[in-house]
């Protein structure tokens, strides 16, 4: 992949459509049919390493961490070992407990984000083991962990990371498949992921074909002054990424909230002028995300779904293909980058280079 526009009038769509081929490279040679699992091959952990890990703590910042929260949940799913993501600019601050029966995983698309590279630092101070999940090659992240699984995504310039969230949440896939059958994941699970990942970029692709309907959703909804993004388990990062997206290129307010908390608060914000974006998979949290949509009709607001099925009480469903449970997360917000891009382009915003951000935040 080069740094050329190749036809796209913005390096934010030319990403989000790169997808499908970006997440074929990060699967490439790494699959083993055989014993129905995947190579690692700079991770540098062995499997005696791997069955004494007690927790996962991972570290990143914006996307990245939004893509930490998705791995720590296939981390759980798949190696049935305790996993949380907390945002690395915190971290550092906190004086945490450094404990060496933790496995420390620093996430970074650039490798060079200074609050993710500090805490790196200071962990392998401690005598912590820590690994990378980084896209670029060499970076100062990479060099400093102990090994790590690159997300092969390729360079990514829009400020407003697309492609290398989708790459990063693939490459969460393969480690947590990889730590699962060193543990107690059986060959028909590993099977069974195995044959899930190999259907994303075949159902990136089926996404992508929706753009011109999504692109109508985004002008219908661009005169929200906020919108909220809601979702339960695996959708609720999908909702703060998305949530994120539309933040950032289109200036928009939005905020992200389990739909399980909608009681709690912010069901006192609906009503007609805010829209709400709901994450709906089909898996076994499908009835009470209804429900929450339920709750948000009856207060008059307009909901926008993304779901594995039309969603009688949304006002606009985006349909996107089914994978296994632990997959669909990584699938479902990619209709939501759309999204994103077309409200902001429908705002003139500047996309490539929006107000205030830098594609790297190498200051503290
Ligand atoms: C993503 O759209 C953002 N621009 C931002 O949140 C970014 O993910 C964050 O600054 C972390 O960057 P990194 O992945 O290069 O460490």
């Amino acid at each position: 992949e080069s740094y050329d526009l190749g036809g796209h009038d913005t390096y934010m769509h030319k990403e989000i459509a790169e997808q499908a081929d970006a997440v074929d490279r990060v699967l490439a040679g790494r699959i083993d049919d055989r014993f129905a699992t995947v190579h690692l091959g700079g991770l540098n952990l062995d499997p005696r390493e791997a069955r004494a890990v007690r927790r996962v703590k991972i570290l990143g910042c914006g996307t990245s961490y939004h893509a930490g929260l998705i791995g720590a949940q296939m981390i759980e799913e798949l190696a049935r070992i305790p996993a949380d993501a907390e945002p690395a600019s915190e971290f550092r601050y906190r004086n945490a407990v450094v404990d060496p029966d933790t496995l420390y995983i620093a996430v970074s698309q650039s490798g060079e984000t200074y609050d993710a590279l500090a805490a790196v630092q200071e962990l392998k101070r401690k005598g912590a083991r820590v690994l990378g999940v980084i896209n670029v090659v060499g970076s100062a992240i990479a060099r400093e962990a102990d090994g790590g699984v690159y997300v092969h995504a390729g360079p990514e310039v829009c400020v407003v990371s697309t492609k290398c969230f989708t790459n990063t949440v693939v490459a969460f896939g393969l480690l947590a498949l990889h730590l699962g059958r060193i543990r107690d994941l059986s060959v028909k699970d590993g099977k069974r992921i195995i044959d899930g990942l190999r259907r994303l970029p075949g159902q990136i692709a089926e996404i992508l074909k929706q753009e011109p309907e999504i692109e109508k959703l985004a002008k219908s909804y661009a005169d929200a002054h906020s919108m909220l993004f809601i979702g339960r388990v695996r959708g609720y990062p999908v909702a703060l990424e998305a949530s994120l997206k539309l933040k950032e290129v289109s200036y928009i307010h939005a905020e992200a909230y389990p739909a399980s908390e909608l009681k709690h608060g912010p069901l006192a914000l609906i009503e007609p002028a805010m829209p709400t974006v709901a994450i709906v998979p089909e898996d076994d949290l499908l009835e009470k995300n209804r429900a929450a949509m339920e709750e948000i009709k009856a207060r008059s607001g307009r909901i926008l779904a993304v779901a594995h099925q039309e969603q009688e009480k949304a006002d606009h469903t985006i349909v996107v293909p089914k994978n296994e449970d632990e997959l669909d997360p990584i699938l479902m917000g990619i209709p939501l980058q759309l999204l994103a891009y077309h409200t902001a382009l429908a705002l003139g915003r500047d996309i490539d280079k929006p107000r205030n951000l830098a594609k790297s935040v190498t200051v503290e």
